[in-house]
Order: structure tokens, then sequence, then C-alpha cells
């Protein structure tokens, strides 16, 4: 009898692992593996938004160019890997179809993507396919990319947090049990030696013992610290944050495609703590004159005209109770903006790509090494730190690690 309860107990608690381990398992991997035959969604999604939405509608709408709905039944794989690496290329080769195309579009220039490979096509098709395809609303069959549920990081911390539960109540469960056993005097050789009714009562003898109980206490109150823990973890931190904007200003069109440099805009960030969101009049220098009648460009006229600035949302925002300052990193310290802020010449919306947290201040510091160059004063403080130590100076050992040095 109780070898059997313990049997099926076993059985029951290992399946439901195996079950909830592949689900994190394919959780986590999904946004690598390719769910749709033929490409990647996700990362399809991705190429897209980075690199084509800015011209291109997924659907059947005109936008700068042709709504890229059905195109794999308008061109054929190959043609599509050449266009989209040199469209160019493919209209100067006498291409009829490229050609044709090109003037029904007043001769406007498509941009070449030269590193974008025939995988990364078939992705960019896999996507639009999907985006095009109706979904099925029925729970459970509806396939939704990590990139929906925002990164598959968080599912999977949950599908963890939920084995080390089922470990936990397993471990509980056998020790109750071994209990049970010895209590009943029973070899677990022999089996159905206690009789129901003698074994109710073994029951209730065992939840009255004192070792059986606080371990039960002790399972529920460590399971309910680390769902606080998670929870609090969690807060404020808002890495993938990508509000919607006022105007639609495109980093990858002014920074990536048009090349103007950050600080032309973000004025302070080698100067001052502060990068700075650039004025109305910033905007002006050039669309005084370019795309005058766009109802995008007449929001800046809007904002001048009345006299009140744009209202753009806050991406990245650190609590008061923490100092950070742009020069130190970008001039002194000589960091790109991409080693904190992603490649922000290929976003079309800016996002917040790191979670700046104080965990991530802190590794940063713990493993990059000062940048001495030119810096007379780094080049005292570099002889003083090779006499005591043989590795490179970090920013640890400038005190890069001290409380105050972040917190006022
Ligand atoms: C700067 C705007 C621009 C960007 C960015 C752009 N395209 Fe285009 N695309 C065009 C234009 C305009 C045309 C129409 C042909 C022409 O004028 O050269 C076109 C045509 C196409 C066609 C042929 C459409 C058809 O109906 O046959 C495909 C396919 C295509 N683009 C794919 C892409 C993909 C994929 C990306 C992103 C990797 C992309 N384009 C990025 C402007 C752009
Ligand atoms: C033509 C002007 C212009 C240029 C050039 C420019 N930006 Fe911006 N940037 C803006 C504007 C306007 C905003 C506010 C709207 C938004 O978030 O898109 C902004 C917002 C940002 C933000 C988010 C700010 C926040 O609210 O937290 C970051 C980060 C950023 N830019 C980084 C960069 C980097 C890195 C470059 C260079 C690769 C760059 N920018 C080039 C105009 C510009
Ligand atoms: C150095 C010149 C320059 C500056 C500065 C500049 N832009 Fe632009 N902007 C352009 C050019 C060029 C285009 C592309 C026009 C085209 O598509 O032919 C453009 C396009 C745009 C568009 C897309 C318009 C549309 O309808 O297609 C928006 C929106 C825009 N800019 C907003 C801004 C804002 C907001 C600022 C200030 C933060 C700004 N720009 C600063 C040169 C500039
Ligand atoms: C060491 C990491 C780091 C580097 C490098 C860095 N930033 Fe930032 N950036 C941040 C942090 C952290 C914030 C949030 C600051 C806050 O909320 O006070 C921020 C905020 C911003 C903002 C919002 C406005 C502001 O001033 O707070 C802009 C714009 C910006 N950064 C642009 C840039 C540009 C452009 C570069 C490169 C020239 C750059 N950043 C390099 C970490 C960095
Ligand atoms: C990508 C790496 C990186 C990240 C992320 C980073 N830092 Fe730094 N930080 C540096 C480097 C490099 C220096 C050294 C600059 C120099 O040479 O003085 C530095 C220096 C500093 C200093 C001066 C330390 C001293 O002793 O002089 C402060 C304060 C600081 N960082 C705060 C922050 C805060 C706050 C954050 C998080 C919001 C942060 N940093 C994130 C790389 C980083
Ligand atoms: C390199 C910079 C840096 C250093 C050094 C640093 N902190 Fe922080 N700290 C931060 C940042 C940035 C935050 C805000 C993080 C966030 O919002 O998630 C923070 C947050 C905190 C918080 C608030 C936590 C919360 O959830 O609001 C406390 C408390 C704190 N730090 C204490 C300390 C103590 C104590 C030290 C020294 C042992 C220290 N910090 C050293 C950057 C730093």
């Amino acid at each position: 009898m109780i070898r059997r309860l313990y049997k099926t107990l076993l059985s029951v608690a290992v399946t439901s692992m195996l079950l909830f381990g592949n689900a994190s398992a394919q959780d986590s991997t999904a946004t690598a593996a390719a769910p749709a035959a033929g490409g990647d969604i996700a990362a399809g999604k991705t190429l897209f938004e980075n690199n084509c939405k800015s011209c291109h509608n997924p659907d059947g709408e005109k936008l700068t160019g042709p709504g890229l709905k059905d195109i794999t039944k308008r061109r054929d794989l190959a043609w599509l890997v050449k266009w989209i690496q040199n469209p160019m290329g493919v209209i100067a080769s006498g291409d009829k179809y490229a050609v044709d195309l090109y003037n029904q579009y007043n001769k406007t220039q498509m941009t070449a993507f030269p590193a974008l490979k025939e995988a990364d096509v078939q992705n960019i098709i896999a996507y639009i396919d999907d985006y095009n395809t109706p979904k099925v609303a029925a729970p459970g069959t509806t396939p939704v990319t990590a990139a929906e549920t925002g990164g598959g990081g968080f599912t999977s911390v949950i599908m963890i947090a939920l084995i080390a539960i089922m470990a936990l109540v397993l471990v509980a469960l056998l020790a109750i049990l071994r209990l049970l056993t010895k209590l009943a005097g029973v070899d677990t050789a022999s089996t159905d030696s206690v009789s129901a009714v003698n074994f109710g009562e073994k029951v209730k003898e065992i939840f009255g013992n004192k070792t059986v109980r606080s371990a039960i206490i002790w399972v529920f109150i460590l399971l309910a610290v680390k769902t606080t823990l998670d929870g609090l973890y969690g807060i404020g931190v808002h890495q993938g944050y990508a509000p919607k904007q006022p105007i639609k200003f495109s980093h990858k069109l002014h920074a990536g495609d048009m090349k103007i440099n950050c600080a032309y805009c973000h004025t302070g960030v080698y100067k001052g703590k502060q990068a700075g969101i650039p004025a109305a009049n910033i905007c002006m220098n050039c669309h005084n004159a370019i795309k005058t009648g766009s109802p995008e460009i007449q929001k800046i006229y809007t904002a001048i005209e009345s006299n009140k600035p744009i209202e753009w949302v806050r991406v990245h925002n650190l609590p008061d109770l923490s100092y950070f300052n742009h020069a130190q990193h970008t001039n002194v310290g000589g960091l790109d903006c991409t080693n904190c802020h992603g490649e922000v010449n290929k976003m079309e919306v800016v996002q917040q790509r790191s979670t700046l947290t104080m965990g991530w201040c802190i590794d940063c510091h713990r493993k990059t090494e000062v940048n001495g160059k030119d810096n007379k004063y780094y080049d005292k403080l570099m002889e003083a730190h090779s006499k005591t130590s043989k590795g490179a100076m970090k920013v640890e050992d400038i005190g890069g690690l001290e409380c105050s040095k972040c917190h006022y």
C-alpha cells in the first residue's frame, strides 16, 4: 500500500518535472530556433523592424516601397537575396521587373543590405508570411513568439522557479513518506500489511509530528521568500522598454543611414552629466527645408510656433538616489554608446537595451580596464597599480565600487 503510494508519487513528480523542464527548454530556445518552416519568425521580425520597416509594410499597403505581402509569389528567393543585397546592381543589370518597379516608384533608391545573408532573407520572409497568416484564436494553439511575450528570459525564470518548487515538494513528500513507513513499522518490501483504518490514524500521527510540521512550514517560507525576491528584483527594471514617441523620429534614418553624429543632437554627451534631448530648433537646421509637407515634420513646426517643447517620452531613467555621468564614461572612459545603449543607429524606435541595475554598473566596473590613453593623471595611478598588482587596472581599482561614487 505505502509502497504503491510511494511509487505513484515518484512517477507523478518525475513526469511533471520532465514536462516543465521541457517547456522551459523550448521557451529559452524560442528566439533562436526556427518555429516555422524555412525561417525564424522572431529573428525575421527583428531584422524587418530594424531595416525595412521605415520603407515597407509587411502587409499589402504601400509606403516608400511596395507592401511586401505575397512577395514570394512575385519573386523567387534567389532574386530576393540579390535584390536586397544590392538593389541598384539588379536595376543596373537591366532586370526588367526591377527596372519597371524602380520607375513605378519614381526612381526611389532602396537601401542596399550587403550584410544580409540568404538565411536572413528567409527569416524576413517567414516573418512577412506569418504576419499575413490569419491567427487562430483558440487558447493554447496560437503560436506566440518569444518577442511577443517580451522575451523568453522572464518565463524561463518562472519555469526554473517552478522546477525548484517541485523538487522541494518532492523532497518534503519523500521525507514524510519515509517517516510514515518508519512509524507504521512496515518493511517496505512486504506490501499492504497496513489496513486502511490503521493508515488514517498513522497519517494523523505524522502531521502531529513536530519535525514534519516544521519541514512543511520551512518549504512554504522558502517559497514565499523566493517569490518576493523575484518580484523585487523585477521592480524598476525596464529592459526592452520602447515607448511610442509623439513624433515618428527614426534613429536608424538620422544616425544610421544619414550618419549624423550622436553629439550633434545629444550635445552634452561628451561634456556633461546628461546627454540631453535636442530642442526642436536643432531639427529645424534641416527640416526648415526638408520634408516640409510631412505631417510628422508639421508637428515640429507646431511645437516651435506654440512655444511648447516636443513631449518626448523618456526611455532611460535611473532613480534619484544614483549618480551617473555621461562625460565620465564617453569622454574620460572612452566608451562607445553601444556599450550601454545597443545599436541605436539601427533602431526605428529607441529601446532600453541594458537593465540599468546596480549590478549592471558594478559588473562592468569589475571587468573593464581604465582607459589610460593620453591621461597623465592615470599614468601615475597605473604606475602605482602595477607595483601592487600584476593585472590590468580596472575601474574597481580606481574606486568604481565605492558606494559614495554612485550614491549621493
Ligand atoms: C529607404 C527605403 C527602403 C528600405 C529601407 C528598404 N526598401 Fe525595399 N524597396 C524600396 C523601394 C522604393 C522599392 C521599389 C523599387 C525601387 O524604387 O527601387 C523597394 C522594393 C523592394 C522589394 C521588391 C518589392 C516587389 O513588390 O517586388 C523587396 C522584396 C524589398 N524592397 C525588400 C526589402 C527588404 C527585405 C528590406 C529590409 C531588409 C527593404 N526592402 C528595405 C525601399 C526600401
Ligand atoms: C537628429 C538628432 C539625433 C541624433 C543624430 C541622435 N539622436 Fe538620439 N534622440 C534624439 C531624439 C529627438 C530623441 C528623443 C526621442 C526618442 O526617444 O526617439 C533621442 C533619444 C535617444 C535615446 C533615448 C533617450 C531616453 O529618453 O532615454 C538614446 C539612448 C539616444 N537617443 C541615443 C543616441 C545615439 C547613441 C545616437 C548616435 C548613434 C543618437 N542618439 C543620435 C535625436 C537624435
Ligand atoms: C542633418 C539634417 C537633419 C536633422 C538635424 C534632422 N533631420 Fe529629420 N530628416 C532629415 C532627412 C534628410 C530626412 C529624410 C527625408 C526623406 O525621407 O527624403 C528626415 C526625415 C525625418 C522624418 C520622417 C519624415 C517623413 O514623413 O518621412 C522625421 C519624422 C524627422 N526627420 C524628424 C526629425 C526630428 C524630430 C529632428 C530633430 C530631433 C530631425 N528630424 C532632425 C534630416 C534631418
Ligand atoms: C556606461 C554606460 C553609458 C554609455 C557609454 C552611454 N550612456 Fe547614455 N545613458 C546611460 C544611462 C545609465 C542613462 C540614464 C541616465 C539617467 O537616468 O540619469 C543614459 C541616458 C541617456 C540619454 C537620455 C537623456 C539623458 O541625458 O539622461 C541619452 C540621450 C543618452 N544616454 C545618449 C547617449 C549617447 C549618445 C552615448 C554615446 C555618445 C551614450 N549615451 C553613452 C548609460 C550610458
Ligand atoms: C560598459 C561599462 C560601464 C558601465 C555599464 C558603467 N560604467 Fe561607470 N565607468 C566605466 C568606466 C570604464 C569608468 C572609468 C572612467 C575613467 O577612466 O575615469 C567608469 C567610471 C565611473 C565612475 C567614476 C568612478 C571613479 O572612481 O572615478 C562612476 C561614479 C560611475 N562609473 C558610475 C556608473 C554608474 C552609476 C553606472 C550604472 C548606471 C555605471 N557607471 C555603468 C564603465 C562602465
Ligand atoms: C557603480 C555605481 C554604484 C555603486 C558603486 C553602488 N551603487 Fe547602489 N545603486 C546604483 C544604481 C545605478 C542603483 C539603482 C538601480 C536600480 O534602479 O535598479 C543603485 C541602487 C541602490 C540601492 C537601492 C536599491 C533599490 O532597489 O532601490 C541601494 C540601497 C544601494 N544601491 C546601495 C549601495 C551600497 C550600500 C553600495 C556600496 C557597497 C552601492 N550601492 C554601490 C549604483 C551603484
